[in-house]
């Protein structure tokens, strides 16, 4: 295998590994499916409940089946004694991400139940397990970390609406609970993407649930993936009223900076989440008598997708563009908006595991190795230090500007 021979695919860029019945995306058309049901169907009719049965068992359910699951996810939304002590010990610096990937992780230890659970197998019992925890621990370290005790989940309130409760502790009204929950159903899958990706991968190796979530929460996390909304939050805020709009633009634009909450790799068209996010982002910011974020971040629309530079390379609105006013008109802590995308996420993530368990095959791809090779060994006494050895220089934990020359030096590979 040599450079002349093997095409690296950077990124994975246009590599397809497997088959999915879970969602197809045309970024020509601006479509989004999950199991063959448009978005916007599900968007408008189905509750995250009924999406998260419709990708774990590719169908939609019954009336009966439908409440046999919600009753299910309900009954698992309570985090075992023993992780509360965790959650009560996990330092003031922690980020809401870390402690959801902290804990999730945890939740393995405490849940030996699904080991012989026998409706649908041990990683859907963990999968719906997971699923109904989510919520709770993101809602829980909000609470804490704010010196407010954490409020106990209502049996008797939907997955959207118990999160907004556990949250805020008032029930919330049935239009802000609706637009949480059909944020939830647009974002419960959306075909290979990275996390996605990484959750099968440690699927794959027949690793369980847990690791697999763990893994997609290590993914989802980065700012190339999940962070986007929280970004694009942060710039309605710095721009602050719509007035200033145009002028933020317009030096945004003459320093050459990304504008968050457009572009796509797979839509050239508007993403067919963003028109929805977009009317419900409208409709909450109206009801709550407050229009600010929803007129900056409209005016902002406006300025880009009017701009040559945008139109030209295709960039046109994505989902987390709108999911930064949504959110916020909620009253959800910035901060917490990729803890949102998690909770939304983890009905995919789970059913791509299921598919990948189903019909599994290692996934183990290759790189060119691009190195020295045939290098000589030479002893220990032989070797030369790059730089004069610093014998006060000390490495100390946290501090690693102290560390000796010799260890800060970067390889030669890595970017300077
Ligand atoms: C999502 C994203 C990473 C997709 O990127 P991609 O398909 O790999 O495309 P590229 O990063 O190669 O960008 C292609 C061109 O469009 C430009 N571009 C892409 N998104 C842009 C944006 N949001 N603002 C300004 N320019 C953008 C790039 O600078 C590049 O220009 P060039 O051809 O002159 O170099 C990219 O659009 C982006 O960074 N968007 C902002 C972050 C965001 O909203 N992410 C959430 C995605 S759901």
């Amino acid at each position: 295998m040599d450079s002349a021979t093997v095409e690296i695919k950077r990124g994975l860029e246009g590599v397809v590994f497997t088959e999915t019945h879970l969602s197809a995306i045309d970024g020509e058309a601006g479509q989004l499916t999950y199991c063959g049901y448009d978005i916007e169907d599900l968007a408008a009719q189905a509750t995250y409940e009924e999406t998260a049965f419709l990708l774990w068992y590719q169908r939609l359910p019954a009336t009966s089946e439908l409440e046999m699951l919600s009753n299910w996810l309900r009954s698992n939304r309570r985090l075992p004694k023993v992780v509360w002590g965790i959650m009560h010990s996990l330092p003031e610096s922690a980020t809401p991400m870390e402690a959801l990937r902290t804990i999730a992780s945890t939740l393995s230890m405490f849940d030996r139940a699904c080991i012989h659970e026998e409706v649908g197998g041990s990683s859907l019992c963990r999968s719906v397990s997971l699923t109904a925890k989510l919520p709770t621990i993101v809602a829980s370290f909000d609470r804490l970390r704010g010196d407010r005790p954490p409020i106990e989940p209502r049996d008797d309130l939907g997955h959207a609406a118990n999160f907004l409760y556990m949250l805020t502790g008032e029930e919330p009204d049935p239009a802000s609970a609706k637009a949480l929950e059909t944020y939830f159903v647009l974002l419960a899958d959306h075909g290979m993407n990275a996390s996605t990706f990484s959750a099968r991968v440690t699927a794959s190796t027949l690793g369980d649930v847990y690791s697999a979530v763990v893994t997609a929460l290590g993914t989802l996390k980065g700012p190339l993936h999940g962070g986007a909304s929280q970004a694009a939050m942060e710039q309605m805020i710095e721009i602050g009223s719509p007035r200033d709009v145009d002028e933020w633009f317009e030096k945004r634009m003459a320093r050459k900076e990304r504008i968050f909450g457009f572009g796509h790799r797979v839509y050239k068209v508007e993403d067919p989440r963003a028109k929805i996010l977009r009317e419900m982002a409208e409709t909450v910011a109206r009801r709550s008598g407050n229009t600010q974020w929803y007129e900056i971040a409209a005016r902002l629309e406006e300025r880009v997708l009017a701009h040559p530079y945008f139109d030209e390379r295709r960039i046109k609105t994505n989902v987390d563009y709108y999911t930064a006013p949504l959110l916020y008109a909620l009253g959800i802590p910035i901060d917490l908006f990729i803890p949102m995308f998690a909770i939304a996420r983890i009905a995919g993530w789970t059913a791509h595991v299921l598919e990948q368990q189903h019909d599994n095959r290692l996934i183990r791809p290759r790189a060119l190795y691009a190195g020295p090779r045939g290098v000589e060994w030479h002893e220990m006494l032989d070797r030369s230090p790059m730089v004069e050895a610093q014998p006060d220089a000390q490495c100390v934990a946290g501090r690693p500007a102290n560390c000796p020359a010799a260890l800060q030096v970067p390889p030669r590979f890595w970017p300077a």
